[in-house]
């Protein structure tokens, strides 16, 4: 049930379209003022009235006709004040939770949309590494969020996989490149002998020329050139799917920046004939003076294409192909000018649907120990922080719980999860500091905190099945715990700790579109946060295990609905459920 939208039914303000009820309608902030609220201020004006008035008028009306859903409307100061009615919410809810389950919190607003969203985007023969957390987890988290509101969404891994760098690499290869080695080490040994040419290339110009050759080499598709670049590709291909699969991340297509090599005439010609292509310097640009910004290059003065020219490219393909809704970038805010600029481009072409390209900008990681340059080698592989991740999983598993079976699997699942949950914490724009300490930490704000609340869940769970499903088995939990949830005890249900944990629980389904509308998956992390914090201390102050039946079945089903609603959050987050840890 929407029950914003319910209330806004409910009332009529002269010269007020619903519409506008309805989005002035907030969320209490405290449970005291109940649970809705409707600030009147603004309709003072048209209506030539006090806000105290207005407020008191609407609420006398709907207390004279009051829908079973509400336990009372209250004017206070200039707000309407809507309490739900707490037994019924609290069945509702639940209800609701245990009959769609995995499905709780989707929709299909999306239905027929098609939102393409670039992320994760690495570039082939260099590391990846902790820069590129954040947008492979957001991004996946997005396109998660994306499907669950029914959305096609088309998740596009745009490959880092053209430019002079290749040129370099392959004369390093040629060098002082050694096959087992790279068979042995994989991308790290292609990244060393990179870094080793950069710093050669200090004291012998000529490399730098030889490079060259090479890369044009690549353009022109000779052979050789074409062979070993494939070759780097599969190489930098077979390590990073590793890294994707610990993450649980896929996606829907690699077409990454050569892909574009014969794709950009179109392009330039469409710029020319539109008379916004500018000669300066011999190179060809947009000029966007006018928007304070500077030129974007299109081609260089030697005819070569740039990174902008690849991207414009890309959105003539990406419409053309996928006739998108919505054009998501998931790339640092280090970028913002870039997509500033190739937007703009798009928009003096004449598109309407610049307006549907968003870059969905996102803060620095760094870890504590300083910044990191491929050139110089001294870069932190994200693969690598995955493993200490785990170690350091392991070393505290073995402390806390020295019987656990598959301790290595937990540990793997909860060292990726605390990873994952560190970039999906934070407001993304947020630039943040990674350390080990802070987040393995199980009892701060952290990935393990969640997981370890999801075991407790299934552990009581466990305890209390054979009381719930006849044949002990979770298949029949669900349907038999609606059926208890009818003989629950109504103040067990409503009591201020246990509806809080409710509460929380109903307002997934609209965290995960606000998550969606503002692409935010941060918001749902910090949801998933509140209800375990508020479900603790439910948990610290009551027996769910309690004689009285009535009071069992009620926090019973508290329980198995929040595990339900955080294993759906974890699967958004790209989360680890463990049952025992
Ligand atoms: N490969 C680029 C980088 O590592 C990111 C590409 C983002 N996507 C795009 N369409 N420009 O900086």
């Amino acid at each position: 049930m929407n029950y914003i939208n319910e209330i806004a039914k409910l009332i009529k303000i002269q010269g007020v379209e619903p519409c506008d009820i309805e989005s002035s309608l907030t969320t209490a902030a405290d449970s005291s003022f109940g649970d809705y609220s409707l600030p009147c201020f603004k309709f003072s004006k048209a209506l030539r009235q006090a806000p105290n008035a207005i407020a008191a008028r609407i609420a006398d009306g709907i207390e004279s006709a009051k829908p079973d859903f509400l336990e009372s409307v209250e004017a206070v100061g200039g707000y309407v004040n809507f309490s739900l009615d707490k037994k019924l919410f609290s069945t509702l809810t639940l209800g609701e939770i245990f009959q769609r389950a995995g499905e709780y919190g989707n929709s299909d607003e999306g239905a027929g949309k098609t939102v393409c969203i670039d992320f994760s985007s690495i570039n082939i023969a260099k590391p990846f590494h902790i820069g590129h957390l954040g947008t492979t987890v957001i991004g996946a988290a997005l396109y998660r969020i994306f499907k669950k509101l029914g959305y096609n969404a088309v998740g596009i891994n745009h490959l880092g996989d053209f430019g002079t760098q290749f040129g370099k690499l392959i004369v390093a290869y040629k060098l002082w490149g050694d096959a087992d080695d790279i068979k042995k080490r994989g991308l790290k040994a292609l990244v060393d002998i990179y870094v080793r040419f950069h710093k050669e290339e200090e004291q012998d110009a000529g490399l730098t020329a030889r490079a060259r050759e090479w890369f044009l080499k690549i353009e022109r598709g000779q052979e050789e050139a074409v062979a070993l670049f494939n070759f780097f590709k599969e190489v930098t291909m077979k390590e990073v799917e590793q890294t994707y699969r610990r993450l649980g991340v896929t996606f829907d297509s690699y077409a990454g920046e050569s892909f574009y090599n014969d794709k950009m005439q179109p392009v330039i010609d469409e710029l020319k004939q539109k008379d916004l292509l500018k000669l300066s310097d011999g190179a060809s640009i947009v000029d966007l003076s006018r928007f304070d910004m500077p030129p974007c290059l299109i081609l260089r003065s030697d005819g070569a294409s740039l990174y902008a020219t690849r991207d414009l490219a890309t959105i003539f393909y990406r419409k053309k192909t996928y006739d998108f809704d919505k054009c998501l970038y998931v790339v640092a805010y280090q970028q913002n000018l870039h997509f500033k600029q190739v937007f703009k481009v798009i928009e003096l072409l004449g598109y309407e649907y610049h307006k549907d390209l968003i870059h969905v900008a996102y803060g620095m990681v760094s870890l504590e120990d300083g910044a990191m340059a491929t050139r110089k080698g001294n870069m932190v592989y994200l693969s690598d922080v995955l493993d200490r991740a785990a170690q350091k999983s392991l070393a505290i598993i073995r402390e806390k719980s020295p019987d656990l079976k598959d301790a290595e699997a937990v540990a793997e699942a909860v060292g990726v999860s605390a990873v994952i949950f560190s970039a999906l914490i934070n407001n993304r724009i947020k630039d943040n500091v990674f350390t080990y300490e802070k987040i393995l930490n199980f009892d701060g704000e952290t990935g393990p905190y969640l997981q370890y609340t999801c075991a407790r869940c299934h552990s009581i769970i466990e305890k209390a099945l054979g009381a719930f499903a006849a044949d002990g088995s979770q298949a029949a939990l669900y349907p038999s715990l609606a059926e208890a949830l009818k003989s629950a005890d109504a103040d067990a249900l409503t009591a201020p700790d246990a509806y809080e944990v409710i509460k929380l629980l109903g307002k997934y389904p609209d965290v995960i579109r606000a998550a969606k509308e503002n692409y935010e998956p941060s918001l749902v992390t910090r949801h998933l946060i509140d209800i375990a914090q508020s479900y603790n201390k439910f948990y610290f102050d009551n027996r769910i295990l309690d004689e009285r039946s009535g009071v069992k079945n009620a926090r019973v089903a508290i329980t198995a609905a929040v595990k339900e609603v955080l294993k759906n959050g974890f699967e958004v987050l790209g989360l680890r459920v463990v049952e025992r840890m």
